[in-house]
């Protein structure tokens, strides 16, 4: 039987989105449910968390399951990734291994790795979360590799509880000034459910090299083809916001300077007046504005956005949790 994972939304169809969408929304009226009574998942841990790991744990307690946090490199041995190496160095046990013993004893695995930074060729392999994927025999979730879908849905879940229907309505990514090149997970994912949802979206960013990589790109333009959005990229603060329903920001270091960022810095430092304040907001049609979380107050949104009726972030970030238990109930239901 072929494993179905949750890696992409871009492997699920729109009407699949939509249902995982309508069953988060049911258990956030429910709670409580016993679809993963007796199952148990996995969560590996490559980087830290605070929102991610504590609404899976309290998702899969909810529905009846366990939770096992484990980080390899720090309370589990070190997983070599390459196939067909000598492992003389820091990894004590290999993926195939790793997934393939995890499986015999979890019904999901959930994995958070960020890309490296020193070379998006090689980043954008996702081979940690591939490499679970290749070697597991249970289902696997992507927790945030260089895409972020679990966020994706919790964001679409805030926005359609707060706007109703998506449809054209008008959509700006905005990248924001971070004091370090962060990965772009956030921002490609951001792109494809907003076209998915058939939202008229704009990349706002500050120069041609903070467009992402073309893979994701390409996906947002297939999407707006097929769900009848748009998606166009725009570097004037000014009219990206004018007329605005939603506002989603995010920062990311630009792609091709990638193991060059002392270069890259400079850019960044050069633009940090796209931070996301109430003047800017005063140009939107009242429009929401939201951030996936953790977010430097001052830094990317002000104390004034971040504290006004205007901001869904914490609405998004308790949607993890629902739309996290659709995914794992969805999963399960499948693969039983
Ligand atoms: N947004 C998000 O994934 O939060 P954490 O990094 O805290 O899990």
């Amino acid at each position: 039987m072929t494993v179905r994972h949750f890696l992409s939304t871009q492997d699920y169809s729109r009407a699949e989105i939509d249902a995982l969408l309508a069953q988060a929304a049911e258990f956030k009226r429910s709670p409580q449910g016993q679809q993963l009574a007796g199952k148990s998942i996995a969560l590996m841990f490559f980087n830290p968390s605070m929102r991610t790991r504590t609404s899976f744990e309290l998702g899969a307690f909810q529905l009846g399951g366990h939770a096992i946090v484990l980080s390899p490199g720090k309370d589990a041995w070190p997983i070599e990734f390459e196939m067909g190496t000598v492992m003389d160095g820091d990894t004590e046990e290999h993926i195939a291994e790793v997934a393939r013993v995890l499986s015999r004893y979890v019904d999901i695995i959930a994995v958070r790795a960020f890309p490296k930074f020193v070379d998006w060729q090689v980043d954008r392999q996702d081979k940690v979360l591939e490499s679970f994927a290749k070697f597991a025999t249970v289902p696997v979730i992507n927790l945030e590799t260089i895409t972020h879908p679990c966020q994706e849905l919790a964001h679409a879940l805030a926005l359609q509880e707060h706007l109703g229907d998506l449809q054209n309505k008008k959509y700006v990514l905005t990248w924001t000034y971070h004091p370090k090149p962060l990965n772009t997970a956030v921002a490609n994912s951001a792109l494809m459910i907003a076209t998915k949802m058939g939202m008229d979206v704009t990349l706002l960013c500050p120069t041609p090299e903070y467009i992402l990589d073309e893979r994701y790109m390409d996906f947002a333009k297939q999407n707006a083809k097929d769900n009848g959005g748009s998606l166009q990229v725009s570097h004037d603060i000014e009219s990206a916001y004018r007329g605005a329903d939603v506002i989603y920001a995010k920062s990311w270091g630009a792609i091709p300077y990638f193991g060059r960022w002392d270069e890259e810095k400079a850019i960044r430092e050069a633009n940090k007046h796209f931070i996301v304040d109430e003047a800017k907001m005063a140009l939107t049609n009242h429009g929401l504005f939201s951030h996936c979380l953790p977010l430097r107050r001052n830094i990317k949104a002000t104390d004034a956005v971040m504290d006004s009726p205007a901001c869904i972030a914490i609405d998004e970030a308790e949607n993890r949790l629902h739309v996290q238990k659709a995914v794992m109930a969805s999963l399960i239901s499948q693969s039983s």
